[in-house]
Order: structure tokens, then C-alpha cells, then sequence
């Protein structure tokens, strides 16, 4: 049988049914593999352009195989609209991702967090722990990362006085995308006593044990890699700048043959861009760009399949699914998934449409492409 009529397949950009058949609400998601299950989660949309907040909270599924999908309910509630919790109904709660502990045998999830009214001018990290993968998750605290603490690789220019006086004066000048005055501002030096900002995000364990949150900081000009505390519940205060001024959005981290990759997005907001590959030998760095990884044609090339892409699931060193949304900001819940296997070439990734969400070599894949 050839893979485009594997029966039953999800198919990318098509509705996604779990096993009650309803179209999997798990966006800007991120999966967990804990004793033999994948645990998806991911925002829980709800219609309309209202759907691209937090009505109802992270939503949860559980499969054996990536592709029967249990509906495991909503691992983080949203409080009642009324309430003054951080996250009442109607904040903005993105990219939620969750890592297990093996020290406290827990399960943490962080999220991007912006409270009710407040547009995305907040720039929290949420964080919430569970003593099982489904939850329920009890929100433990917002925070802006790394208060306090300067980047491992600050920059001398960044500590200095009127630098940081010069940007608190300009702050109003200063967008959350592409915008031309940050080169001139310390965003950094700004941020330091009230704690850096953090929107898009990723979590990254590495082979030692240590946990990672990547995000899109300085009004989204920079990328911090912040490392984690033992327990994962808090930020250890050693953290990277990365990609300074170059506005990248939804970090998806992997590894192969012990180097670290990147594919990042632009940042243009709900529309899709072009995604940008970089590879380090560190995960703190430096890092270096490698071009755009998506073989195909132009419009793949510069909308990445149309889509953005929110995590990579590494299943072992060398198979590795890249997750992507596509995106219906005018109708959140109707948000579609694009998964595609990570190819190599000259240990170089890359990435090629192909119409299901299948990896050759992994054997629970073929047998259901039969
Ligand atoms: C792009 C980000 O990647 C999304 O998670 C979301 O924050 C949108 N911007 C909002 O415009």
C-alpha cells in the first residue's frame, strides 16, 4: 500500500478525529512520552476569533501509537472569567508544554501566559505541576524569567546605566515584532529588576537530565535559553541570548548525532513565514544559521507549508517528527496539524511536504501504513 492510501492516516492539514471522533484541540502542542504513551497537549480553542484565548485551558490526549488518540479532558483549567486568578477565562495561554521530573516524579508544565485584558503585553511564563500525566495541573505561579540575573553571555554595553535609562524613556516606541528601534534599546538591561519577557516557547531536556526553556524575549527581538532548576519548577538564573535581533518565534529543539538543532519561525503574528534553521554544539550556544530547511516550492518555502511549527517529538536520535500548526485565527477551534518527519542529508535537517504524518523507519508507522 502506498503511504498517501494508508487507510484511516491522519492526513496533514486535514481534521484530525480522536477516538470519539472529534478533531483533536491540542494547538501550538507539544508531546510527552511517559511509560509506553504519547500525552499531547496543547491550547483548547474555542470558535470564532474569540477561540484564540483561554476559555476553557490545556487540553490533553493520550496514544499509544501517534495516531488512535484518546481524549484524556483538560489537564489546566482556566478559573471562572470572574475570578482574579492569573489565569481566569478569556487569558491568553500558548505553546504549553510539559516535562516529567524523575527527581519528584512530577509532571510540569510551562506555558506562555498573558492574564485577561492585558493583550500580550504581559509576557509571562506559566508553570503548573501534576503527579499524573492527564492532571489535573495546579498552576503554581507566573513569573517573568530570570529576575535579577544577567545573561551568561551579557555584553558589557548591556550593564551599562544610561543605556538601560535610554530604553525605560523609549519603551513606548518599542513593538513586539520586527521593529527598528530595539538595536538601540537595552530591552535586557531594561527587563533585569522585573524579570525578562517570555512568549513563545519551547521546553528542551537534554541527555543529562537538565531542562531547558527556550522563548522569544526583549519584545520578541531575542531568544533566551534558560536553564531549569533540579525540580523544574523554577529558573536556575544561568541563561543564553540567542539570535539577537532577529525576531524569532515557536523554537522547536532536536538533537542528532550530539549536535542541536533549531527551526524557528519570522514573526508575523497569526500568518504564516518562512522558517529558519541553526545549528549549535551547545544547547546555550553559539548558534549559527543554516538557511531555510523546507525543500519544496516557493510558497512552502515561505509559509513553511503554511503552518508554524510548535515542537519536535523525537522518537529516537535519528526519527523525528517536526510539529507544526496551521493556523485559522478568524475560527481558532478550526486550527489544522502539519507533522513532518526531520530528514537529514550530510547530517544536515530538512523538510519536504508529504501528505501524512509518517515515518519510515519507525515500526508502529509502517505498520499502520500497512
Ligand atoms: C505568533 C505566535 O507564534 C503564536 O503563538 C501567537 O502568539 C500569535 N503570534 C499571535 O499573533
Amino acid at each position: 500500500m502506498r503511504k498517501t492510501e494508508v487507510k484511516n492516516f491522519f492526513t496533514n492539514g486535514g481534521l484530525w478525529p480522536d477516538t470519539n471522533g472529534i478533531h483533536i484541540n491540542a494547538h501550538g502542542g507539544g508531546i510527552l512520552y511517559h511509560e509506553d504513551l504519547y500525552w499531547w497537549f496543547g491550547e483548547h480553542k474555542t470558535p470564532g476569533t474569540a477561540g484564540n484565548r483561554a476559555y476553557i485551558g490545556v487540553h490533553v490526549y493520550s496514544s499509544p501509537d501517534l495516531h488512535e488518540w484518546k481524549d484524556e479532558g483538560v489537564a489546566l483549567k482556566v478559573d471562572p472569567e470572574t475570578s482574579d486568578s492569573l489565569i481566569s477565562a478569556g487569558a491568553i495561554i500558548e505553546r504549553p508544554k510539559v516535562l516529567y521530573n524523575k527527581l519528584t516524579r512530577q509532571f510540569v508544565m510551562y506555558f506562555h501566559l498573558e492574564p485577561t485584558g492585558c493583550g500580550y503585553s504581559s509576557a509571562m511564563s506559566g508553570i503548573a505541576v501534576s503527579s499524573n500525566p492527564a492532571g489535573p495541573y495546579r498552576f503554581i505561579r507566573a513569573v517573568r524569567p530570570n529576575k535579577g540575573f544577567w545573561p551568561q553571555n551579557v555584553k558589557p554595553e548591556q550593564m551599562n546605566a544610561d543605556s538601560i535609562t535610554k530604553a525605560l524613556e523609549n519603551t513606548a516606541k518599542i513593538e513586539n515584532c520586527s521593529n527598528p528601534h530595539t538595536p538601540e534599546m537595552n530591552i535586557l538591561g531594561r527587563d533585569l529588576p522585573i524579570g525578562q519577557q517570555a512568549r513563545d516557547m519551547t521546553l528542551f531536556l537534554d541527555d543529562d537530565g537538565k531542562a531547558y526553556h527556550i522563548y522569544s524575549s526583549e519584545h520578541n527581538s531575542t531568544l533566551h535559553i534558560a536553564e531549569l532548576t533540579p525540580d523544574f519548577l523554577d529558573y536556575s538564573g544561568r541563561y543564553w541570548r540567542a539570535f539577537e535581533h532577529r525576531w524569532m518565534e515557536a523554537p522547536v529543539i532536536f538533537k542528532n548525532k550530539g549536535r542541536y538543532f533549531m527551526i524557528a519561525s519570522d514573526c508575523t503574528g497569526w500568518a504564516p513565514n518562512a522558517p529558519r534553521l541553526a545549528t549549535a554544539d551547545h544547547i546555550s550556544g553559539p548558534w549559527r544559521e543554516l538557511g531555510n530547511p523546507v525543500r519544496g516550492t516557493t510558497e512552502q518555502q515561505n509559509t513553511t507549508f503554511r503552518s508554524q511549527g510548535t515542537f519536535a517529538l523525537q522518537l529516537d536520535d535519528a526519527n523525528i517528527i517536526f510539529m507544526a500548526d496551521r493556523w485559522n485565527p478568524t475560527n481558532a477551534i478550526d486550527g489544522r496539524y502539519i507533522w513532518l518527519p526531520v530528514k537529514f542529508e550530510h547530517d544536515v535537517p530538512y523538510l519536504e511536504w508529504q501528505e501524512n504524518p509518517y515515518l519510515e523507519n519507525v515500526p508502529f508507522m509502517s505498520e499502520l501504513a500497512g
